[in-house]
């Protein structure tokens, strides 16, 4: 069945792990995760970004969804990934969506409030949770000073206010993730003692992370190897995704690693097997790839396998 986070997050809190909020797009991700899912018996969250939306149109990644929870029998949560106004907020709830996320983190403090406010009262009515985002995710520049790049992070005390105003269920914080390929130009950074700031003043509230991908070496380097030019690319590594983990952080947001391993998959299909043209054949290394990468997340990273 389709269900709402509540439960998850809480256990998730509780428990010291997070559930893992994967990025849909066609029929062979969604099964790929869904797979996973069922194998390492972990609650589940996949979300369509405004994108998702308009490449399959709505109605096609909904049904997959839906087939996905009826074929498998697992809880999943059906999420709507930064929805930018509440109109599409609006269409989501509408269409069954179980959660979606309103993201003014654009906005003037204020306006996101006003508008996050507005998301909640009509979702809630209709028993669908939500997701806020306060601070801002950017691209970690070089000659960015220190002091610019932490004035996008979500500030602790404006955190507090934030939910208190707007009542949503979850908040996804900036703390030096960014969205993509390429998060860091040198070591890698996250700003834990901002995160232990912020639980501290919402305790038992549930952090979301976006920008969460680990970029793993070993997809990079077989896109490079066969035909791909993606080089730098760099994520976030898995040790400090699990400290997150244990720090309140209970939504983990993955979409470039599985963009990755989807396509150095298939990059190597078509490289080994020139003269193949089913697309079952690569598709379906494609799912398997999927499948893999996210159970090493489930069970290595965040800590939900067993879960269910
Ligand atoms: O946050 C962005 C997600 O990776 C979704 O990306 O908007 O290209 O579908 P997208
Ligand atoms: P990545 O680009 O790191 O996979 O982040 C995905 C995300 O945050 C979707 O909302
Ligand atoms: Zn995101």
């Amino acid at each position: 069945p389709l269900v709402t986070s509540r439960e998850m997050f809480k256990k998730a809190y509780e428990g010291g792990y997070a559930i893992g909020a994967f990025n849909v797009n066609n029929m062979e991700i969604i099964q790929g995760i869904v797979e996973a899912a069922r194998e390492e018996k972990a609650p589940l969250i996949l979300q369509v970004s405004a994108g998702a939306r308009k490449y399959a149109r709505p109605v096609y990644l909904k049904k997959l969804v839906e087939a996905a929870a009826e074929d498998t029998g697992l809880p999943i949560v059906l999420h709507l990934d930064h929805g930018e106004d509440f109109e599409i907020c609006k269409a989501c709830i509408d269409d069954g969506f179980t959660s979606v996320m309103i993201d003014g983190s654009r906005l003037p403090f204020e306006e996101n409030i006003a508008l996050t406010r507005r998301v909640v009262e009509y979702a809630h009515e209709r028993g669908v949770v939500v997701e806020g985002e306060l601070g801002r995710l950017a691209g970690v520049e070089d000659n960015v000073r220190v002091s610019d790049r932490e004035a996008t992070f979500t500030d602790p005390d404006q955190a507090l206010e934030f939910v208190e105003r707007t009542g949503v269920d979850s908040l996804a914080v900036a703390i030096g993730t960014s969205h993509g390929a390429y998060k860091f130009k040198g070591e890698a950074y996250l700003d834990f003692e901002r995160l232990k700031k912020i639980t501290e003043k919402l305790p038992g509230f549930p952090l979301v992370l976006h920008g969460a991908s680990s970029v793993l070496p070993e997809y990079v380097e077989i896109c490079n190897r066969y035909g791909g030019n993606i080089p730098g690319a760099q994520g976030v590594p898995e040790d400090m995704l699990r400290k997150a983990a244990s720090m309140g952080v209970c939504k983990i947001n993955i979409d470039t690693d599985l963009r990755l391993a989807m396509t150095a998959t298939i990059r190597r299909y078509f490289s080994e097997n020139p003269s193949e043209f089913d697309p079952r054949k690569y598709l379906g290394e494609a799912r398997e790839a999927i499948k893999k990468i996210v159970k090493h997340k489930m069970r290595n990273v965040l800590g939900c396998s067993g879960k269910i």
